[in-house]
C-alpha cells in the first residue's frame, strides 16, 4: 500500500510531538525559585503569635487533610467548633476561618499550588462553591 503524502504525515507527527511536550519545556525554565507564600495580611499582622491552626510543618503537609476533616465535621456531623491541641478555638470553615487570616489567596495558596504543579483549576474548584477573598489587583 502506498502512503500518500508520507512526508506531510511525518512533519505533522513532529509538530504534534513538539506541541504535546511544550508544557514540559516551558516548565523546565521556570521551575527554579521555590515559592514564598506570603503571610502579610491585615489579620495575621494583628496576631501576637504568628501561628496557624496546627504547627507550620503540620500545616504544610496536612492542610488538605485538615480541610477534609473540617468539611466532614460540618457537613456530616453538624459540628463547627474545632479545638486545637493548644486549646485555641477555630470555626471549621474554609472561607470564614482559613481565608480570614489568609486573605491573600493569590499570594499564598496559589503560589504554592502553581509551584507544586497542581493543574490550574484543581484547587480553584473549591472556589466554584466557596467564596474566595476579594483581593486588590
Ligand atoms: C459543589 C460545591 C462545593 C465544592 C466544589 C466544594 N465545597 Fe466545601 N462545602 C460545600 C457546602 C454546600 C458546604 C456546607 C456549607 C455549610 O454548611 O456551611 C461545604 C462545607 C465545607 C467546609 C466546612 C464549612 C465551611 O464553611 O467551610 C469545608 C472546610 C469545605 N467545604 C472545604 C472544601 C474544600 C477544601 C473544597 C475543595 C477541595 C470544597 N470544599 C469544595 C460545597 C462545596
Ligand atoms: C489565626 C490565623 C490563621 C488561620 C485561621 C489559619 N492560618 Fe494558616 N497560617 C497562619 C500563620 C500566621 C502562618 C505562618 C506560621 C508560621 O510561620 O509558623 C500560617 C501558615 C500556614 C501554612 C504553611 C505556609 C508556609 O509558609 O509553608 C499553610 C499551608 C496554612 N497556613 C494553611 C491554612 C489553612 C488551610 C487554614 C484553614 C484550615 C489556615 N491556614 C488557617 C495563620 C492562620
Ligand atoms: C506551602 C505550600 C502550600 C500552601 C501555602 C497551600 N497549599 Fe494547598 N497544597 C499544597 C500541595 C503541595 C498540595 C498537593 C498535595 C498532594 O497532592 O498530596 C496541596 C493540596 C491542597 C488541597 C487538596 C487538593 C486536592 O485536589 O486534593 C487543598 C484543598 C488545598 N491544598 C487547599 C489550600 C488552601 C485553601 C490554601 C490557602 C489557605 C493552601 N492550600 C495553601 C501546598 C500548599
Amino acid at each position: 500500500m502506498k502512503i500518500y503524502n508520507g512526508k506531510y504525515i511525518l512533519a505533522g507527527l513532529g509538530i504534534f510531538i513538539v506541541l504535546v511536550t511544550v508544557p514540559i519545556w516551558y516548565n523546565m525554565g521556570k521551575a527554579a525559585p521555590a515559592p514564598k507564600p506570603s503571610i502579610d495580611t491585615p489579620v495575621i499582622n494583628q496576631l501576637k503569635e504568628k501561628q496557624c491552626v496546627l504547627p507550620k510543618a503540620e500545616m504544610i503537609t496536612g492542610h488538605m487533610q485538615l480541610l477534609n476533616d473540617w468539611r466532614t465535621e460540618v457537613v456530616r456531623n453538624s459540628k463547627r467548633l474545632y479545638v486545637a491541641a493548644d486549646g485555641k478555638k477555630y470555626n471549621m470553615s474554609l472561607q470564614n476561618e482559613c481565608m480570614r487570616c489568609h486573605s491573600n489567596k493569590s499570594q499564598f495558596c496559589d503560589t504554592c499550588h502553581n509551584y507544586a504543579g497542581l493543574a490550574t483549576g484543581q484547587i480553584p474548584y473549591c472556589w466554584t462553591c466557596h467564596v474566595a477573598p476579594k483581593e486588590a489587583k
